[in-house]
Order: C-alpha cells, then structure tokens, then sequence
C-alpha cells in the first residue's frame, strides 16, 4: 500500500515536473500527436449524451470492433461517429444497432474483453470512412504499434479530446506485465504495452485499435492511473477472429 503510494507521488511529481518544463501538457494526449486528417479513416468514436467515451475501429459494411465493456455501455443511447478527426467538426452520426460480446466475458475483471457494435444500415465508404483488416498474428514482444484515440490528455481529468491523436506502444513480456501492475486483470487472451509515463492511453482511449502492420491487432481492455507507469492490456484480436467474423458476418481476409 504504502509501495503504491510512493510510487503515485513519484509518478505525479514526475508528471508535474515534465508539465512544468513543456508547459503544455494538457494540450497532448498523454505524450501523443495530432493525427492528420485521413490518417486513420476507420476509427470512430462511441459518443452518448455525455460526449465520447470508447474508441473503436469500422471492420465492416455495418461493424465496429472495440471492447466489451464499452459494446455493453454502447447499448445505451450512444452513437457511432465516423469519418472526421474532430468530434466537433463534420463526419457522420450513425445510429446503433446491435452490441456483443463474447460468451463468458466478465464486466469486472474483463476477461474476454472484446466486442462488436453494429450500426444501422451501412457506413459510407470514402477517404474519411474505410475499414482495417483484422488481425492475423500477435505483434512480437518488442515490437511497436501505434494507438489513435481521442482520451483524456492528463489524469486524473474529465475533459475527453476533441481532436485525434496518435501514440506509439511497445509490446513487453507478459511476465513483466503480470509482475508489475496486472493481478486483477488476468491476462488471458491479452497482451500488454510499456506505460513509461511519457506514452500512455487513457480513459476514453478503451475500446480504441491498436494498429500493427495495417491490421487492428488489439483493443484496448484495461488501464490503471493513465500514465503513471502500469502496463496497459490489449485483447488479441487474433484470437477472437472466428467470433468476431461470425458476429458481423464477413469473410476471412486473405492473409
Ligand atoms: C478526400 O476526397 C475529397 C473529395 O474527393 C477531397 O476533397 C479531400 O481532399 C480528400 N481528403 C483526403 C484526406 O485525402
Ligand atoms: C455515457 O456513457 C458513459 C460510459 O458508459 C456513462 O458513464 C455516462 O453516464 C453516459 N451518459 C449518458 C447521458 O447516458
Ligand atoms: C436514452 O434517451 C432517451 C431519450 O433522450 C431517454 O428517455 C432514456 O432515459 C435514455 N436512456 C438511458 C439508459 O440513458
Ligand atoms: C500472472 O499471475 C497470475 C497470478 O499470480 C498467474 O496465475 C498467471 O499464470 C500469470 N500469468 C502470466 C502470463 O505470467
């Protein structure tokens, strides 16, 4: 306990040192980039009254991957918006249909956290709305991939990002994860991506693609205290193919 607090208080010294030095921290994703326009037409964000609240990525005519926890919020009066970079700012609304999630997936420890959001009707394909391939393999521990998202830019904070933006996230050891941060969220079907507090999603980056070699190869699951050093987990996409595929009713992307 007393471990963990320290090493909040060294986080949060931390991050306020570097806010002190660039001075501009709550403008960023936490250590993100602005996307360019067109960069990633198939994300999209799950909005509701509130205002956006998961990421997710177009994987068909009519389907949305993302996690299940937010498939299951998603049932509640939330849109999909696709085909703009700012959630202010063009695109199109489109309305949901459908949400799943996989049989045996667990709303506190997030086991099986994967899911599927089908839209009414069908998306409406340009340089700004178009689909990513599934996932046909893990990315190789070490490797990097890339995570846009419109999430928080500071934690704690409540003010979700009106523009994109993108990070980059290097897959470590499942041995390391577990060691550091993950007991409570079992690593089934999961992989993890370093937090070193400059890098790190955050709330309203779940749900969102993590994107490797042109394919959506994880979902981001779980986060603990964004950007203070936890490891976050992603769901292998590749494991739960079948499942998504027979969800939403599309062919097996040739590999
Ligand atoms: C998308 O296409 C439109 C019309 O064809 C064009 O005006 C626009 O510049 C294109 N945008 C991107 C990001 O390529
Ligand atoms: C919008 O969704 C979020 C996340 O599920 C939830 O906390 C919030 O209460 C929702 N807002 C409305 C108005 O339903
Ligand atoms: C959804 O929106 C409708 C109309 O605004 C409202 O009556 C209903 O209570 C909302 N449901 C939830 C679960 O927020
Ligand atoms: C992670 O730790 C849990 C509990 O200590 C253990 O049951 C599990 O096998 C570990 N998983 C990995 C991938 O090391």
């Amino acid at each position: 306990m007393i471990y963990k607090i320290v090493i909040t208080i060294l986080g949060l010294l931390f991050l306020s040192a570097e806010g002190l030095e660039l001075g501009h921290l709550k403008s960023r994703i936490i250590g993100g980039t602005i996307v360019p326009v067109g960069k990633y037409p198939f994300v999209v964000s799950l909005t509701n009254a509130t205002g956006h609240h998961c990421g997710g990525a177009i994987i068909g005519e009519n389907c949305v991957l993302t996690n299940g926890r937010c498939s299951l919020s998603a049932r509640k009066n939330t849109t999909v918006v696709a085909g703009t970079n700012n959630l202010k700012l063009g695109g199109k609304v489109y309305q949901v249909y459908q949400t799943f999630q996989p049989p045996g997936y667990n709303n506190i420890n997030y086991m099986y956290n994967i899911g599927v959001v089908k839209i009414v009707g069908k998306f409406t394909f340009d340089n700004t709305t178009m689909p990513i391939r599934l996932s046909t393999s893990d990315p190789p521990v070490g490797s990097s991939c890339t995570l846009p998202g419109w999430g928080l830019h500071s934690w704690p904070s409540t003010t979700m990002s009106t523009d994109l933006y993108e990070i980059s996230l290097k897959r470590i050891p499942d041995l390391v994860c577990n060691r550091t941060s993950q007991k409570e969220f079992p690593l089934i079907y999961k992989f993890c991506t370093e937090n070193n507090y400059k890098h790190a999603p955050c709330t309203g980056d779940l749900g969102g693609p993590l994107v490797c070699d042109n394919e959506v190869k994880g979902t981001v699951s779980t986060l603990k205290e964004c950007g203070t050093g936890y490891p976050d987990t992603h769901e292998k996409v590749v494991h739960w193919r079948d499942w998504i595929e027979s969800v939403c009713k599309i062919k097996h992307c040739p590999k």
